[in-house]
């Protein structure tokens, strides 16, 4: 098998399997930590269970265990128009015929404003990250009032969709346009929402034509505050709104976002 030449020039090392001689039945000898099988299996398990954990730590368990995650770059427009996006790594595709994809947006501390939208205009787009804007991207995870708008400060670009109210990113390589089909509220022990799984159609997919030959990575998100291409990683803090104001402030003037 060759190795296509975009990958090489990206960074990319493409490797053999870790064990091509394995045959059916033949059992795991060692691990990638340098340990042999037995070695790490005498170290044991920690079995947790989550309804009796602390959820701060079943969070940062789950987080780093569940990877990569596909990153959704989420535009939406509220029923005053007024726009919004925000990253959500609880996300993949459902089916692809019909074409649904899925994304789990929480309600702590409160209901996200993506979520806000998508229950009252039902259209968004699916934009997903690659590494030359991935700190545009991760700017717009900050908890910002409302009335401020996550674009301004990103420095993206709107590009107007076909088929839904909230533009797609234009620096996108691969954008989908998406139609509510259904929500799901998981429900707490109080019977309060933890959370809306937002099942979406997609409607029109967006594809970069440079990208269709193979160019370039998407960004995935790892545990804790990293951020992963297929041949790298790297940590980006998640922007406060209370640290970062005076900076946004000092760039924009407060009237202008
Ligand atoms: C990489 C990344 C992934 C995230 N994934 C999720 C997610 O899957 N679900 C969620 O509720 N919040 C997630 N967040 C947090 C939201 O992006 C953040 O709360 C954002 O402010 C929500 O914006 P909104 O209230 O404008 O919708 C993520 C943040 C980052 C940086």
């Amino acid at each position: 098998m060759s190795t296509p030449p975009s990958f090489e020039t990206a960074g990319f090392k493409l490797s053999q399997p870790p064990d091509p001689s394995w045959t059916y039945g033949q059992s795991v000898t060692s691990t990638k930590l340098g340990k042999t099988w037995e070695e790490e299996e005498k170290e044991g398990w920690k079995t947790v269970v989550p309804t009796e954990a602390d959820p701060r730590y079943v969070y940062g368990l789950c987080i780093s265990g569940i990877v990569p995650r596909p990153i959704a770059f989420v535009s939406t427009v509220a029923e005053d128009g007024s726009e919004n996006i925000a990253p959500f790594s609880w996300f993949n595709q459902v089916s692809p015929n019909p074409c649904v994809i899925s994304i789990s947006c929480s309600n702590t501390p409160r209901e996200k404003d993506t979520t806000a939208n998508i229950k009252a205009t039902k259209g968004f787009t699916v934009n997903i990250i690659s590494e030359p804007w991935i700190a545009q991207a991760n700017s717009c995870s900050i908890d910002a009032p409302p009335g401020v708008s996550e674009w301004t400060l990103s420095g993206l670009t709107k590009e107007p969709s076909v088929s839904v109210r909230p533009a797609r990113v234009k620096e996108s390589a691969f954008s989908m346009e998406c139609e509510v089909l259904q929500i799901v509220e998981i429900p707490k022990a109080d019977g309060t929402t933890a959370a809306n799984l937002i099942i979406g159609t997609v409607k029109y997919i967006h594809v970069r034509k440079a990208v269709l030959n193979e160019k370039g990575f998407p960004v995935s998100r790892m545990g804790d505050i990293m951020y992963a291409t297929v041949n790298n990683g790297f940590r980006i803090p998640r922007p406060a709104w209370a640290e970062a104001k005076e900076e946004i402030a000092q760039t924009f003037g407060s009237a202008s976002l």
